[in-house]
């Protein structure tokens, strides 16, 4: 490294004004978005958003990521909460910073591409609710999955940003595939396609320090727009990172505020303020400002949410993605997944497998979606795969993939797995090579017509159009169809102190257990984690008021709990305590099966825990063994579960959108 560093220090008397930096360095802040998403599950709701909003609304940001990823989804399913009515609330408050999202590309903020009606109505209508930079990315960096999207964002005016999702497959940036010519070819790309920035998007923390110099260097000299660095902190090089691109030339950062920050999520704005203070790359931020900001989120927020961080690791890195280049989100997800189906002992070998899946399926980057449909694939494959076959339960999702429903891969799918998954695939055996949304059918009218009355707006039809099963309920309790369960209810931080003083109670063996485990109806479950313990804990509305009705430490597995929630057919008279949801879960308890149910012929069970999607089999119907009966969401993919025999159905056991718990009997053929 001979070259001489561009970051200069100005003098200047620090008392005083501070003189405004040659080149200051733009900061887009992920608090409101990437930030709880990385470490709160994207839980974070709205209300705890607005006690800061006016004051990071005064800091300079170039721009505040509020919505997309899986703020979308998470609120209308978990929170209760419409995804467009937190643009409009947040607006209110911060009227001067543009508000960015991270758009999936043609997978708008979905898992699959849509049509291309629906891909124009959406940005439309997020326009409208007040967005202006769309991060714009799509996770085979196949940009032809851009196409349509791009010119609605011109044509509303809106700052179009085209990534390059980064990933490697060498230890540093080279190697045949993924190389300094394959980004500065993508950059070129998207600079022809009218990019007015471009973001290196390192979700896994894969970036190292010398080459985003490199990276950032070449990209300055060879493309115009902005250039713009999002690399996540999972694997600790980040604020190393960052300091490189800087003296680079980067343009533009994102940071988190301290409360948000760190671990799989991003490094913090603070230091970096004052690392670069009374230099030419100045933010020219007020660092008193900040932690203002800071104390409100420390004090009035983050109580709430810390139950959901992962206080399990004393450490704050992930040198797993540095061995396994598996993306922060993806390992907790297997992780997560692999406890729910009591084979945690397999994450050694969905290590080995996992780079093995992702060659065979074209060297594809790990990003939401595709983070997910390898990471799945692999599970399955470790679960349910046998010496003499592989892939042998491949998710729909994969098979989209190898008919290139997705987009091209970097290197061409194993032609043995594609062939494998595409038998009997519905749109034909015969990959396409078109831009995917090329054979998809406009989806707007039909969805119009199957939710009817309900959508009032087009917000609500493209809500319902991207997610049919939990956004139909979303929109039947918005509209006071249905009651709001009060697992999707806010806590309080009243609640927070009383769950507190339970647990020291608990701690101290100040608590009677007996009759108090017993719950009434309305009584929610938390899962809080104190200094490596769990401990279950009971809230129930009485009298207006939450109270704790119980505090009690966890069992030791309290992952495998779900699968006892639902009993087989025959249920036992005396029902136990019902078993606590999984600790990510305000989500809705599975349901236990109709004690109707008949309980001799051959069972349909749920190889994983998960949501029913439909059933493509009803009571009556005949079918032949290997036909799908059902079909089940788990970690967002669909498995089609084959009948294991020939007959005729003769129990259906759930509806579709219940969750269901690994084993449970999901129909019954005889
Ligand atoms: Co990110």
């Amino acid at each position: 490294m001979s070259e001489h560093t561009q970051v200069k220090t100005v003098e200047m008397n620090y008392d005083k004004d501070r003189p405004g930096a040659e080149n200051p360095l733009k900061i887009e802040d992920l608090s409101l978005r990437d930030g709880h998403q990385s470490l709160f599950a994207t839980r974070g709701r709205t209300e705890d958003m607005i006690p800061v909003a006016e004051r990071m609304d005064e800091v300079g940001f170039w721009a505040v990521e509020v919505w997309g990823g899986a703020t979308f989804d998470t609120m209308h399913r978990f929170l209760g909460e419409d995804p467009w009515e937190r643009l409009r609330t947040l607006k209110r408050y911060m009227k001067k910073t543009p508000f960015a999202m991270l758009l999936r590309g043609q997978n708008l903020v979905g898992y699959r591409n849509y049509a291309d009606d629906v891909a124009k109505l959406f940005v439309k209508k997020t326009v409208d609710n007040g967005l202006e930079v769309f991060r714009t990315f799509d996770a085979l960096n196949d940009y032809r999955n851009f196409e349509t999207v791009v010119p609605v964002i011109k044509e509303c005016g809106a700052h179009f940003q085209g990534c390059m999702c980064y990933t490697l497959t060498e230890p540093r940036l080279g190697g045949d595939v993924y190389n300094l010519d394959y980004y500065v070819k993508k950059a070129k790309e998207l600079e022809d396609m009218g990019a007015d920035s471009i973001c290196i998007k390192d979700m896994a923390g894969l970036l190292s320090p010398y080459d985003a110099y490199d990276l950032v260097k070449a990209l300055k000299e060879n493309v115009k727009p902005l250039i713009h660095l999002h690399s996540h902190f999972t694997s600790g090089m980040s604020p190393m990172t960052h300091m490189k691109a800087v003296e680079a030339g980067v343009d533009i950062i994102d940071t988190c505020l301290t409360p948000y920050a760190y671990r799989t999520s991003h490094a913090a704005l603070e230091p970096l303020v004052m690392s670069l203070l009374g230099t030419s790359r100045d933010t020219g931020f007020d660092i008193k400002g900040l932690a203002e900001i800071n104390e409100i989120l420390e004090k009035e927020v983050m109580p709430k949410y810390k139950h959901l961080l992962d206080d399990t690791k004393v450490s704050i890195i992930d040198i797993n993605v540095l061995l396994h280049q598996t993306p922060g989100g993806m390992l907790s997800n297997l992780v997560n997944q692999l406890r729910e189906m009591d084979a945690i002992d397999k994450i050694g070998e969905v290590y080995k497998e996992l780079p093995r899946v992702r060659k065979e399926l074209g060297q594809i980057p790990l990003v939401t979606p595709t983070s997910q449909i390898v990471g799945i694939q692999t599970v399955n494959n470790v679960l349910f795969d046998t010496d003499e076959e592989r892939y042998k339960m491949v998710t729909a999702q994969v098979k989209d993939l190898c008919y290139g429903l997705y987009g091209k891969t970097s290197v061409p799918i194993d032609p043995e797995v594609q062939k494998k998954a595409l038998k009997g695939y519905e749109r034909g055996e015969k990959p396409i090579s078109c831009r995917p949304a090329e054979v998809l059918e406009p989806e707007l009218a039909a969805a119009r017509e199957q939710i009817g009355d309900l959508a009032v707006d087009d917000e609500d039809l493209v809500l319902y159009t991207l997610f049919p099963v939990t956004g139909k309920k979303f929109l039947m309790q918005k509209y006071g169809k249905e009651q709001m369960p009060d697992s999707l209810k806010p806590i309080t931080l009243e609640d927070v102190k009383k769950q507190d003083e339970m647990i020291r109670k608990a701690k101290a063996g100040e608590l009677v257990e007996k009759a108090s485990l017993e719950k009434g109806e309305f009584a929610r479950t938390f899962n809080v984690f104190v200094e490596g313990e769990s401990f279950e804990v009971g809230v129930e509305e009485i009298g207006g008021s939450p109270v704790i009705t119980y505090a009690a430490p966890a069992a030791a597995t309290p992952a495998s709990a779900p699968a006892s929630a639902v009993p087989v057919p025959a249920a036992p008279a005396a029902p136990a305590p019902a078993a606590p949801p999984a600790p990510a879960a305000p989500a809705a308890a599975p349901k236990p099966a109709p004690a109707a149910a008949s309980a001799s012929g051959t069972p349909v069970k749920a190889p994983m825990p998960g949501m029913v999607i439909k059933y493509e089999k009803n009571v009556g119907d005949s079918v032949n063994e290997g036909d799908t009966v059902v079909v089940i969401e788990a970690m967002k993919m669909e498995n089609a579960l084959p009948s294991p025999v020939s007959g005729v159905i003769q129990a259906v056991n759930f509806n579709s959108g219940d969750s269901v718990a690994k084993d449970a009997i999901l129909a019954i053929i005889e």
